[in-house]
């Protein structure tokens, strides 16, 4: 029999992508809905489901899934930090992601948020659309040269080292469960504070855990450069909002590029154009001219949309085996 899985939170892309590599037949049905306790309920009758960054997979969903007979949870992302893993253990829930589907589509992205701000391409773009061609405020720097600061240097902060590298950039790296034989020539592993202290531009690429919750904070801020570039394509709430604000209000933040926020789950994915934004933190981010923000789309490449897609389908199809691989499973 073929399984059945309701993919929620499914856009057309989604469903183009994973339609064209459905080779096995498994019975796809696309909801719009983000999953949650108030959506779950959409879940009865299929045997798994897919799910996206801002489902919440939390232990009341778990149970709710449970009790509908649903075994498996494929996430067709990398981070997992939406999924509450103990209460899937608890009720012998399956779970599985696309651990490394393209960690250039990420590191890339990371590297044009650090090129638009530094080279005011965003401004720039508006001015020479109303023929304005002056370059009052659009003076940039050399990145060559400059020390770049990575945090977390898994697959998608190695790729964005090798990119910063190719610029003559100096690489500080903090990670604390990597070694330096692990990194790639030339850059040094340093504690998270001699990162902060020496970069003029620090990239988050660490997964969201209790100790990475606002690793990015009043006081981590202050230990940095003034005028430093904070960048984060990793998840939203690694940074606290607030105090970055402050940040870029005293000018010890020069420039902050954000592919993910910490309550994006209600604006990101969705047209809210015909509407206004009631988040006002959000909203404040948005009135600086040096902040760039990205609904995000880090991920979001042909190639990895196929590999997202390909890896999904067949964790699936190896679940309903019995032989789903340990390395995509969480
Ligand atoms: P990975 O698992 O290969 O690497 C994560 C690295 O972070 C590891 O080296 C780990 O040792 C390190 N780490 C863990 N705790 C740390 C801490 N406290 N301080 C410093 N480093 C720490 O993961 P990958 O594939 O590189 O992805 C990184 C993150 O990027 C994901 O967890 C996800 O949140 C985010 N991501 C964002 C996407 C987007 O579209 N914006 C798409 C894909 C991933």
């Amino acid at each position: 029999m073929n399984i059945k899985v309701k993919v929620f939170s499914s856009k057309l892309y989604d469903e183009e992508f994973f339609n064209r590599f459905n080779d096995k037949k498994l019975i796809l049905e696309y909801l719009p809905y983000r999953l949650n306790e108030q959506t779950v309920g959409l879940a009865e009758g299929a045997q798994a489901v897919c799910c996206f960054v801002n489902d919440v997979i939390d232990s009341t969903v778990i149970r709710a899934l449970k009790e509908q007979g649903i075994s498996l949870v494929a996430l067709r992302c990398a981070g997992f930090n939406n999924v509450d893993l103990e209460a899937a253990k608890t009720h012998g829930i399956t779970v599985c992601r696309v651990p490394d589907y393209s960690p250039f589509a990420v590191a890339e992205h990371a590297v044009a948020l650090i090129l638009d701000l530094n080279r005011n391409i965003h401004r720039a773009y508006n001015r020479v659309r109303e023929n304005d061609y002056s370059l009052k405020g659009l003076m940039g720097f050399d990145l060559y040269g400059k020390k770049v600061g990575v945090i977390g240097a898994g697959k998608i902060g190695k790729a964005f080292i090798n990119i910063m590298q190719g610029f003559g950039c100096e690489v500080l790296v903090a990670d604390p469960f990597v070694k330096q034989a692990e990194l790639p020539n030339g850059c040094s592993l340093v504690s998270n504070s001699a990162l902060f202290e020496q970069c003029n531009i620090v990239s988050l690429h660490c997964p969201l855990t209790p100790e990475t919750h606002h690793l990015i904070n009043e006081q981590t801020i202050q230990n940095m450069q003034p005028g430093v570039m904070l960048i984060n394509t990793s998840r939203g709430a690694l940074v606290d909002t607030a105090a970055v604000i402050k940040a870029l209000k005293s000018r010890h933040i020069g420039y902050l590029g954000i592919d993910v926020y910490e309550e994006e789950a209600d604006l990101f994915f969705e047209d809210l154009s015909n509407t206004f934004i009631e988040d006002d933190i959000f909203a404040r981010l948005q009135t600086f001219p040096n902040v760039v923000i990205t609904g995000h789309q880090a991920f979001f490449t042909k190639e990895a949309m196929q590999r997202i897609a390909e890896v999904t389908l067949d964790n699936i199809n190896n679940y309903s085996l019995g032989k789903i691989d340990d390395m995509y499973c969480v």
